[in-house]
């Protein structure tokens, strides 16, 4: 998945053309979504392109519900909500996601957000008062996002195979955190290269500067995908 993080339409176009043909889902955030809107993303329905709405819904269970019916209408492929929600909230989502979805349709993949991959664990223990390692978290999180009838989560590679263990392998793992080598960490701190991701079960990764702030970003994107097409699918 290449995170379209661009604040507009025109800019984020420019970086699509390179991703013809490719068969990459799209992943549109919030920065692209609050400024281009519904409308953008029907676009990108219309050109063919399957998308992960990276909306990370959380608020209380009537909202988060309404929230996942109207983002249903818009046919996209995958959404998320944050487990720190809670179960309620987690289980109205995907009732509202089933509800939005037109007749004959297929429900969206609903994914848990766990811990974000830029969380180490001195911030959550020291700023979001949750006690123990972020591996433990995130285990935790992940048994709470299945319990609710959710697809799967979004972790960082490192977790995939204690997740993987605890809620079977057809359990989804969405994975940001991504950096090949030689590029810049940035904000994110659990990370991995793309090729480790797969080695460690990931089913989708998740790739946004590595590829759109390269200075050949059509180069960055065929050398990931040669490096990982073993393990497409
Ligand atoms: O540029 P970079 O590859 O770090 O982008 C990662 C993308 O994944 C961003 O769009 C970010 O919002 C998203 N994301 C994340 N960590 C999560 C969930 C989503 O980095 N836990």
């Amino acid at each position: 998945m290449v995170a379209l993080d661009f604040p507009g339409a025109v800019e984020a176009d420019r970086c699509v053309g390179i991703l013809e043909g490719t068969g990459v889902y799209v992943k549109i955030g919030m920065q692209l979504y609050y400024a281009a809107g519904p409308d953008y993303v029907r676009q990108m329905k219309e050109k063919g392109y399957s998308i992960f709405l990276d909306l990370k819904v959380h608020d209380i269970p009537n909202t988060a519900r309404g929230a996942m019916q109207s983002i249903a209408g818009l046919g996209i492929d995958m959404v998320n909500v944050h487990a720190a929600g809670g179960r309620k909230m987690m289980e109205a989502a995907r009732e509202g996601l089933e509800k939005g979805t037109p007749a004959g349709g297929k429900r969206p993949l609903l994914i848990g957000v766990t811990q974000l991959t830029s969380t180490t664990r001195e911030m959550m223990n020291d700023e979001l008062g949750i006690e123990g390692s972020v591996e433990e978290c995130v285990v935790r999180y992940a048994r709470l996002v299945q319990q609710a009838g959710l697809d799967g989560v979004v972790a960082s590679p490192k977790e995939v195979p204690l997740i993987k263990e605890a809620c079977g392998a057809s359990f989804l793992t969405v994975t940001p955190g991504i950096r090949p080598k030689g590029t810049d960490t940035g904000d994110q701190h659990r990370i991995t290269t793309p090729e480790e991701a797969f080695k460690l079960g990931s089913d989708f990764i998740v790739i946004g500067r590595a590829i759109t702030q390269a200075a050949n970003p059509k180069q960055a994107l065929h050398d990931i995908l040669e490096g990982v097409k073993q393990y497409a699918n």
